[in-house]
């Protein structure tokens, strides 16, 4: 398992063509990058393949959530595409997540990074306590299901930069914070309504920072990407 933290891009493509045409403007470097549900569902498992025989480093975006056995025998496929990190929701609990464990491990011992999504950061508090009847608060919540994921044998959850230093307080420091919602100082939030530059997420002790658009849609991608490291890694 590779926990050194590093910057993921996330192909938020519909296509493979569209894809491949953004991952060939990287001639030196070989960025770690995320596959989400879009292109994945538009493209299948072959995009995985490709882009792992290309040299790169994938994040699955998939956040899986189903009955133990289920969620099981999926990340048994998954993890034999070679993914290097995968995840899923931690409101599956943890029977869920040990199972998620047990079929992500390969025969030789080794499995991708499995991450936890805690709440959708687009679920508001209100949502929780009117609709899902969750009647403790919102933080409360994710750091009970960071515990509950650090509990069942998981790396880490995704979550903001912001709440990155009280997931560690509260998991550990060697538990992985996989955290979006981050921007160049000059470029735009977009939909994102708490945004943090890279140096910044270093700052709250994110491990690995996911950047889409600022990076995707720049004029110069690779000079995007390569701030975006040297602001994060140094
Ligand atoms: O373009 P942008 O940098 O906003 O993309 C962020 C990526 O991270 C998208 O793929 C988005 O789906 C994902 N993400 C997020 N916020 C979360 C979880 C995932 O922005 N809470």
């Amino acid at each position: 398992m590779n926990k050194q933290g590093d910057v993921i891009i996330a192909l938020d493509f519909p296509s493979a063509a569209e894809t491949y045409q953004f991952l060939d403007k990287f001639q030196e470097e070989k960025p770690f990058v995320k596959i989400g549900m879009e292109l994945y569902y538009a493209e299948g498992p072959q995009i995985v393949r490709e882009i792992k025989a290309r040299g790169h480093r994938i994040f699955l975006d998939l956040k899986l959530h189903d009955i133990p056995n289920t969620v099981n025998r999926a990340m048994r496929v998954l993890s034999g595409l070679g993914i290097d990190m995968v995840n899923l929701h931690a409101a599956g609990a943890i029977l869920m997540m040990r199972a998620a464990i047990t079929g992500l491990t390969r025969d030789d011992g080794t499995r991708p990074l499995l991450i936890a999504v805690t709440q959708l950061t687009s679920t508001s508090e209100t949502q929780l306590r009117d609709e899902l009847l969750i009647s403790a608060s919102m933080p409360e919540t994710v750091i009970r299901y960071a515990k509950n994921a650090k509990e069942a044998g998981l790396d880490g959850v995704v979550c903001s930069p912001l709440e990155a230093a009280q997931v560690k307080a509260a998991c550990g420091q060697a538990f992985i914070t996989v955290t979006p919602g981050i921007r160049l100082a000059d470029s735009a939030a977009d939909d994102q309504r708490r945004v943090t530059t890279p140096a910044m997420a270093k700052e709250c002790g994110s491990d690995y920072i996911v950047v889409g658009r600022p990076i995707t849609q720049a004029e110069n991608p690779v000079v995007a990407y390569r701030r975006c490291a040297r602001d994060f890694i140094g």
